[in-house]
């Protein structure tokens, strides 16, 4: 399996590039990642927030995606785990599917679509967190809500402020989110930092983007080096979450670090994942890479 093992720098390093001087050091930090897009710099919406500009009916000489789901596909083949080495789940008790979107496992990327394309949770449920946004972006699934709020909790008992800043998105506001990056950026850097519809972990609920409560690195990547990240790194997985997009990954991920995009697999797989050192759920379940689509 291809996987993008290129060291990272360490805090320290990075910490050093920004005294190295004040223009650097702005570039630097909102810069993590060589060519990561900065849609909201470019006046595109942050992700999952839809605005006039994110419409599908906006302008764009690149192909954008409808509004209609395609019909249901036949179910994704379920991946051959090939062995322990390369499945390290299966040291786990329990077991859940790759496939099914009531899953805490399903695996949705760039190779595996929702099945149904179209499909929404039927336990969504507004956790008790502090929200930067309302209606179906507040949502989670209810599994994923009662999580959230248990780390929320616990990051604001450390003192770390830390908002549900996009939460649930369905089929049609994903068509409208990915639309809009199209119209802005291109459909190539639209496809490495939003999904396209069906394609999208938010659709799933198990899934949200946190902020700050501050909103100047929102859905950046100088968010990474706030508070919130800084500690949703270090501790979400004890609540059962992990980051989904790590940084230099992207081969494998198919998107841009995305310091900001938890996703929920449970207590035992998270610490089981992050005590391993393994950084995608790619690798954790021995699946392939899946940098572009099919
Ligand atoms: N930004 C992530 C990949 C999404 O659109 O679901
Ligand atoms: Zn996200």
């Amino acid at each position: 399996m291809a996987v993008d093992k290129t060291p990272m720098p360490s805090r320290r390093a990075f910490a050093g590039l920004l005294t190295a001087g004040a223009g650097l050091a702005a570039l630097t930090a909102c810069t993590p990642q060589e060519g990561t897009p900065s849609p909201a710099a470019a006046g595109v919406p942050a992700e999952g927030t839809p605005s006039a500009a994110a419409s599908p009916s906006a302008t764009s000489s690149t192909a954008t995606a409808s509004a209609t789901p395609p019909a249901a596909v036949e179910p994704t083949t379920e991946p051959t785990v090939a062995s322990p080495s390369q499945a390290p789940s299966s040291t786990l008790k329990t077991q859940h599917s790759l496939t099914d979107p009531t899953s805490p496992w399903v695996i949705v990327n760039k190779h595996r679509p929702l099945n149904p394309q179209d499909y929404v949770p039927a336990d969504l449920a507004q956790p008790g967190v502090r929200l930067a946004v309302s209606g179906e972006a507040a949502l989670l699934n209810s599994t994923t809500a009662a999580a959230a709020e248990k780390m929320f909790g616990a990051a604001a008992a450390e003192g770390v402020i830390m908002t549900l800043a996009s939460g649930y998105r369905s089929y049609a506001t994903q068509v409208s989110t990915y639309n809009g990056y199209v119209a802005s950026t291109g459909q190539a850097a639209a496809d490495r930092a939003s999904a396209r519809p069906g394609h999208s972990e938010h659709q799933t609920g198990w899934s949200f983007d946190i902020g700050d409560g501050g909103g100047a690195c929102s859905f950046q990547p100088c968010f990474a080096e706030q508070p919130a990240a800084i500690w949703a790194k270090a501790n979400a997985h004890k609540y059962g979450f992990v980051v989904r997009y790590p940084w230099m990954f992207h081969e494998t991920t198919g998107y841009y670090y995305e310091s900001w995009h938890l996703r929920y697999i449970g207590v035992d797989a998270a610490v089981d994942m992050t005590t391993r050192g393994i950084a995608t759920l790619e690798e954790y379940f021995g699946l392939e890479a899946a940098p572009d689509y099919l």
